[in-house]
């Protein structure tokens, strides 16, 4: 279904769109660059509500010094194409202005605190990070006022923050997380991939396996999980590795045996990549420990291992 959507690039134009809008409302957040990843998270809002708004923004306060925000890319007419094509009702634009009237890093703004679980992972790579996606949803969760709001996968520990966020503030919006989209190959969607050279692009798959490796070797335990993964991202001279974590589902601890997460994140090239699965752990066997190897067999000292 072909649709063109309202776009609206005010608080103004939101504000009165959003007045006329009785029943259930969806809202995808996003940076634009669009791609079947969001095309996805768009049929999901479907699911959930009588109207789908898609906000399109590029958020310089989750950016850091040094980091892709004026190579990000910007796309606005193709998006408007995709969310056309996917039946979206409202694509939300709006410029920096609008969305920080008092200046980015405003001495005074007032910002969302993510507290520790915006420090680790992510959060330790790009200190800020998370205060800047956190601010930017919760202004967008008061301009739309969506009863859902969905998000992918793919970024774990944002989705983690957003669903936290959500209960400890009492926002009324129920987050929903997407399942990540891959290509054929495995390497999940993102809208950095395309900074990715043939060859970057070819290295760029180690992510994917090396998680896939993890989970096939989960049932021999938290190291062997690591191992297995970390042989897979090693192997491959482009990928500098950030970090490879296993943890629990709310990226605590890594639990012994039953349901975790594991996350990688690392650099091909200048892009910064990040990716995760689901993984069921189990507590190795005397038998099965005696024959792993080296190095996968003593007891889960640490979850996060980074290359530097
Ligand atoms: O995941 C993203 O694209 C961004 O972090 C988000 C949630 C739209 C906030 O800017």
């Amino acid at each position: 279904m072909t649709t063109t959507p309202v776009l609206a690039s005010t608080r103004e134009e939101l504000r009165s769109w959003r007045a006329q809008r009785p029943g259930r409302v969806a809202l995808v957040p996003t940076m634009g660059a669009l791609h079947e990843g969001h095309a996805s998270l768009m049929r999901t809002a479907r699911e959930h509500a009588d109207t789908v708004v898609v906000s399109v923004f590029v958020n310089p306060l989750q950016f850091g010094e040094g980091e892709d925000l004026d190579r990000y890319p910007r796309t606005l007419d193709a998006d408007l194409e995709l969310c056309a094509a996917e039946g979206v009702d409202v694509v939300f634009a709006p410029s920096v202005e609008e969305v920080y009237p008092h200046g980015v890093r405003s001495e005074r703004a007032v910002t969302v605190d993510p507290g520790r679980l915006g420090e680790i992972l992510d959060g330790e790579s790009r200190p800020g990070h998370f205060t800047g996606v956190l601010t930017v949803v919760a202004k967008l969760f008061g301009l739309v006022q969506p009863d859902v709001a969905v998000f992918g996968q793919k970024d774990y520990q944002q989705l983690a923050l957003i669903t936290r966020m959500a209960g400890d503030l009492c926002l009324p919006v129920e987050v929903v997380g997407a399942e990540t989209v891959r290509e054929a190959d495995g390497l999940a969607l993102s809208s950095r991939n395309r900074y990715l050279d043939a060859d970057q692009r070819r290295a760029a798959v180690a992510l994917s396996r090396a998680l896939r490796a993890a989970r096939e070797r989960a049932s021999y335990g938290v190291p062997a999980a690591r191992w297995a993964a970390m042989s897979v991202l090693k192997a491959e001279p482009a990928v500098e590795i950030d970090y490879l974590a296993l943890t629990s589902t709310d990226l605590g601890e890594a639990p012994e045996t039953g349901e975790g997460r594991i996350l990688v994140a690392a650099r091909v090239g200048t892009t910064r990549l990040i990716d995760n699965m689901p993984i069921v752990f189990d507590r190795p066997s005397v038998i099965e420990r005696s024959i792993a190897p080296a190095g996968t067999a003593t007891a889960a000292s640490t979850t996060h291992e980074r290359s530097s």
